[in-house]
């Protein structure tokens, strides 16, 4: 079997490396990939939302499976593109149609989705440039700090939570009247601040029968003790220590079955993952987003626990078949520290010389923002490597990260100890 991958980040680069694990695969290409995706498949120079140039590469390399790693190209309409063309429509897509990305692509929808479904969810409102007087005056019956969320996709950062009622209303102004996020602030969710622990619960799904992956927590301030600014992801556990069998149990009963009926009664058939970004709150779950593909850095301890052959359960998801198909989970711990360029999350340094990649034992080092340049690895993101160990207990596994991440080298190297 031959699998076209679209995207380049660490995410992708750890599909690539367990995809590469399966007897069953002959050729991977990675589009547009990174350094990492490199060393295990074949990098082609094609951007993951030019969808004619993926397909004259697919045609013409025979390609049999397409696994979408960001959401972009799914919200732009990927799954669709192939559907509705008579030479691609059988060959399956890892990743949901236009319809089900809107769980992603649109807060707006998701809020509305949930209420449908009865899953708990904060209590919110939408409100546009037109109802911005009512937006202001919704804010006034919210205690503090006040959620505001722009409804598209703002690279993830259209998430803004003032502290006090007067930012939160300037805030308000700035996205609707004045288009902060551009055109993914047309609308914003304001909705109740949820106060708890949070957690994310992944989900692969045939549209019918799923898989819950192996629970993570991602840490996204910058700074040691979890200040700063926030940032894509600095590192991930797997699993959760605060989120027993009890709890996930609660997490398939009240979030996931309703999840997965409720595309089905909407008619939105959903082939691929759900990410289910959670605060836990006193025991009790409590859906803060969806995500429409795996998280970055969650994917690099979430499928490295994952014993089962991952082609073999992205031909479940294809063919419908995902029931049959087993899984199993490494009990273990894995952790992920994510080593960032200097100047992240604000402009950062790009085009340092890595070095020190042979000095890696018994770790992964999945890359994220790098780049082969002649024969050398440069740094071409804000986070470049993720340093994956296990351990028996969080604590071997992070010593094992912590001490691998020493011996990468390139200037301006950070990471939180
Ligand atoms: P989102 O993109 O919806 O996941 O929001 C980004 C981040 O904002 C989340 O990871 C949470 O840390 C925080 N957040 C979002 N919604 C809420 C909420 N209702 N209550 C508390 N924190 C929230
Ligand atoms: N690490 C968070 C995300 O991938 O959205």
């Amino acid at each position: 079997m031959n699998i076209l991958i679209l995207g380049s980040g660490g995410r992708e680069h750890a599909y690539a490396w367990k995809l590469a694990q399966s007897k069953r695969l002959s050729k991977l290409y990675i589009a547009p990939g990174n350094a990492g995706t490199a060393s295990v498949g074949t990098n082609v120079n094609i951007s993951a939302t030019d969808f004619d140039a993926v397909k004259k590469f697919v045609v013409e390399n025979q390609i049999n499976m397409v696994v979408v790693g960001p959401e972009d190209p799914l919200v732009k309409g990927v799954h669709d593109y192939f559907l509705a063309d008579d030479v691609l429509k059988n060959i399956p897509v890892i990743g949901p149609q236009k319809d089900g990305a809107q769980l992603e692509g649109s807060k707006d929808f998701s809020k509305q989705f949930m209420f449908r479904h009865n899953i708990p969810t904060a209590r919110y409102e939408t409100f546009t440039k037109e109802t911005l007087a009512e937006g202001l005056k919704f804010l006034e019956t919210l205690e503090p700090p006040y959620v505001l969320k722009a409804d598209g996709l703002a690279a993830g950062k259209g998430v803004v939570i003032p502290n006090t009622l007067e930012e939160a209303k300037a805030e308000l102004s700035e996205m609707l009247a004045n288009a902060k996020f551009g055109n993914a602030s047309a609308k914003v969710v304001i909705e109740e601040f949820l106060k708890g622990i949070e957690l994310s619960v992944f989900v692969l799904t045939d549209g019918n029968s799923y898989k819950i992956l192996p629970a993570a927590k991602d840490y996204k301030r910058i700074g040691v003790g979890d200040v700063g600014l926030n940032t894509g992801g600095m590192g991930a556990i797997s699993p959760v220590p605060f989120a027993n069998e009890e709890f996930i149990k609660k997490v398939e009963e009240r979030v996931i079955i309703p999840t997965i009926n409720g595309l089905k009664k909407e008619g939105i058939v959903y082939k691929g993952f759900i990410f289910i970004g959670l605060m836990n709150c006193n025991g009790d779950p409590q859906v803060i987003e969806y995500n429409v593909r795996m998280g970055d850095p969650e994917t690099e301890v979430v499928l490295p626990r994952i014993k089962s052959d991952l082609l073999d359960l992205f031909e479940g998801v294809g063919n419908g078949n995902l029931h049959e198909k087993s899984f199993e989970v490494d009990t273990r711990f894995a952790t992920t520290v994510m080593l960032v360029a200097g100047g992240y999350p604000e402009e950062y340094r790009k085009g340092d010389v890595m070095t020190g990649f042979e000095n890696v034992k018994d770790s992964i080092a999945f890359h994220a923002g790098t780049k082969q340049e002649g024969d050398k690895v440069v740094t071409n993101g804000g986070r470049v490597i993720a340093i994956t160990s296990f351990g028996d207990t969080m604590k071997e596994a992070l010593q094992k990260s912590f001490a691998n991440a020493e011996q990468i080298k390139y200037e301006g190297k950070y990471y939180r100890s």
